[in-house]
C-alpha cells in the first residue's frame, strides 16, 4: 500500500489538506525574532512572504536581509497585501496593534501566536487574558476575520538558524472554522519536519499559550529548545 503524502496526513480521516502554495503570507511583527524565524522558514518553503512592522522601513531592510523573495512593509499593508496573516507582536502590544488594523485584516486568516506570558524569578508563567487567551482577543477585536491559533511552541531560535535544516515539531492548530484551520495546518506541513495538527477551537487556546511557560522550564533545565509532538495522529 501507498504511504500518504505527508502533507495530506494530518487532514483527518477522508479529507485532504489545501493546497496553500499560491497564499501570500504576512507576519505582522516580522522583524522580531519569531515573526522573522517564521518569515525565513516560510519563504525557503517557497511561500510568498510580506514582514510586517511598525515602520516600513525597518521592514524592508530586515525583507532584505533575509531574501528569498520576501518583502518588507508596514504593518497595515503587509495585512492587505496577504491571504494569511501571522501576528507576532510582543503581547503588551497585542490588542492595540490588532484594534488598528481591523480594516486591514477584513476577510483575512489571522494566526495568532501570542503567548501571553509574565517573568518573574521562579520563571515564566501563564497570564490571565479578560478574554481567556491572545487567540479569544484576537477573535473579539477582529469580527471581520477568520481568526485561527498556532506556531506558539516553536522556538524562534531553531527557527532563524540556517544550519538547521529540519524543524521537529508538531504544530496546534486551533480554531472554528474547519477551511482557516486546514488552511495553517498546510502551512505548518510545508516546512520539512513540521506537522499540523488540529487541536481544537479558540476556547481552549489559553492552555496551548500557557504551555510556554513550562517548555521554558524545560528548555532552562536542560539547555535545549525544546517541542511538542502529538502522537498517535
Ligand atoms: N520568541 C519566541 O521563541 C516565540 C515563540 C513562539 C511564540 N512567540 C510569540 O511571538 C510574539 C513575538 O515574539 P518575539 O520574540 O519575536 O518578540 P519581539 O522580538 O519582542 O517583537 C516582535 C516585533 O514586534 C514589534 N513590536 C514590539 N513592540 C510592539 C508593540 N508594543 N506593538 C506592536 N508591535 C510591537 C517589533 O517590530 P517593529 O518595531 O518593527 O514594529 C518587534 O520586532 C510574542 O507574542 C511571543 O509570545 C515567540
Amino acid at each position: 500500500m501507498t504511504q500518504p503524502d505527508s502533507v495530506n496526513a494530518t487532514a483527518g480521516p477522508g479529507r485532504e489538506l489545501p493546497d496553500v502554495s499560491e497564499l501570500v503570507v504576512g507576519v505582522l511583527g516580522g522583524t522580531g525574532d519569531q515573526g522573522r524565524g517564521l518569515a525565513y522558514r516560510l519563504a525557503k518553503a517557497g511561500q510568498q512572504v510580506v514582514i510586517g512592522s511598525r515602520n516600513a522601513e525597518r521592514a524592508e531592510d530586515c525583507a532584505t536581509q533575509l531574501g528569498l523573495g520576501v518583502r518588507g512593509a508596514d504593518n497595515a499593508t503587509c495585512a492587505r497585501e496577504s491571504d494569511v496573516v501571522i501576528v507576532a507582536v510582543p503581547w503588551d502590544g497585542h490588542a492595540e496593534t490588532l484594534t488598528s488594523l481591523r480594516a486591514d485584516l477584513a476577510g483575512k486568516i489571522v494566526v495568532d501566536c501570542v503567548n501571553p506570558l509574565g517573568f518573574d524569578k521562579q520563571g515564566a508563567y501563564a497570564l490571565q487574558v479578560p478574554e481567556g487567551s491572545a487567540a479569544q482577543q484576537a477573535a473579539a477585536l477582529l469580527p471581520d476575520s477568520t481568526v485561527t491559533a498556532a506556531f506558539h511552541h516553536l522556538s524562534a531560535v531553531l527557527l532563524q538558524d540556517e544550519s538547521v535544516d529540519e524543524i521537529d515539531i508538531d504544530v496546534m492548530v486551533l480554531g472554528e472554522d474547519r477551511a482557516a484551520t486546514d488552511t495553517v495546518q498546510a502551512l505548518a506541513d510545508r516546512i520539512p519536519g513540521m506537522r499540523g495538527v488540529f487541536a481544537g477551537r479558540l476556547r481552549n487556546a489559553h492552555q496551548v499559550e500557557a504551555l510556554v511557560a513550562n517548555l521554558i522550564s524545560v528548555n532552562r533545565r536542560y539547555k535545549v529548545h525544546a517541542g511538542v509532538r502529538i502522537t498517535d495522529v
